[in-house]
């Protein structure tokens, strides 16, 4: 079964845009990226829109669908009325470059400034050894295939330029939080995290999580507890004279 669906497209480029709408076959089983294609080889064939995998595991289509960040390509149709208009527009915390394609270099500058896995010095790479509690835990922030929608969705800097410089997002603050819990990690990712990636900024809203892809816990897993460990260590008399007594 077949329709003729409404859409409302965001098309534009970093001097201005605005939504043209268009009316495209759409066809059952199908998600919002084929539309976007049908779109391009029917009608606009000038249409930019980034993608790669069409299996929710390249993070290249992010956009908001109906004002929701989404990945294009898991987005099923079939959750659509067929009378409703959908709108797609591109992801609103990034600059604009053409159409639903947005520059997410932010995101790379951010994951540049978190330090790297720091072993023992003495302690070469065949001989790292570590419990598989420890293993397990790390694995949920592994899942993450870098689609920047949690970035994208955290008011933090979503609506706030001027916040982009101090706070790395959910998506980096989650990499800290992973080397934080890593037995053999030896560098202290507890100052760092509140100190030059902003853990503070973030008041535990969730939403970065909702719209996880992955549906990786980021607030529940990696940034509150990250927040009790800089709590533990600013707040609690006793972890604050170990520190100033005997800080690694
Ligand atoms: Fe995407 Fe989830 Fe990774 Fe954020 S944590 S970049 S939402 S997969
Ligand atoms: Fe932002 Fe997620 Fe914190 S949305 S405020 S990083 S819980
Ligand atoms: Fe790869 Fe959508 S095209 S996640």
């Amino acid at each position: 079964m077949s329709y003729q669906g409404k859409f409302r497209v965001w098309r534009g480029d970093d001097t201005g845009g605005g939504l043209e709408d268009f009316t495209v076959e759409v066809n059952e089983g199908e998600v919002v990226l084929d539309i976007i294609h049908r779109l391009q080889a029917t009608q606009a064939p000038d249409l930019a829109v980034r993608w790669n995998c069409k299996a929710g595991k390249c993070g290249s289509c992010s956009a908001e669908i109906n004002g929701r960040p989404r990945l294009l390509c898991m987005t099923r149709m079939s959750i659509f009325q067929e009378s409703e208009t959908i709108t797609v527009t591109p992801m609103r915390t990034f600059p604009i470059i053409r159409d639903l394609v947005t520059d997410v270099s932010f995101n790379y500058t951010k994951a540049r400034e978190v330090p790297s896995f720091a072993p023992p010095k003495d302690l070469a790479p065949g001989e790292y050894r570590m419990q598989q509690v420890d293993v397990e835990r790390s694995q949920e922030f592994r899942k993450c295939i870098e689609c920047f929608l949690c970035q994208n969705t955290c008011h933090v800097v979503r609506d706030h330029e001027e916040n982009k410089e101090a706070f790395a997002g959910p998506r980096f603050l989650m990499r800290v939080a992973e080397l934080e819990m890593h037995p053999l990690d030896t560098a202290d990712r507890v100052d760092q995290a509140q100190d030059e990636h902003g853990l503070g900024l973030c008041n535990i809203t969730k939403c970065c999580s909702e719209v996880c892809p992955e549906h990786i816990h980021i607030t529940d897993n990696a940034l509150i507890p990250m927040k009790e460990r800089v709590a533990d260590r600013k707040y609690d008399p006793i972890v604050w004279l170990g520190n100033k007594l005997f800080r690694r």
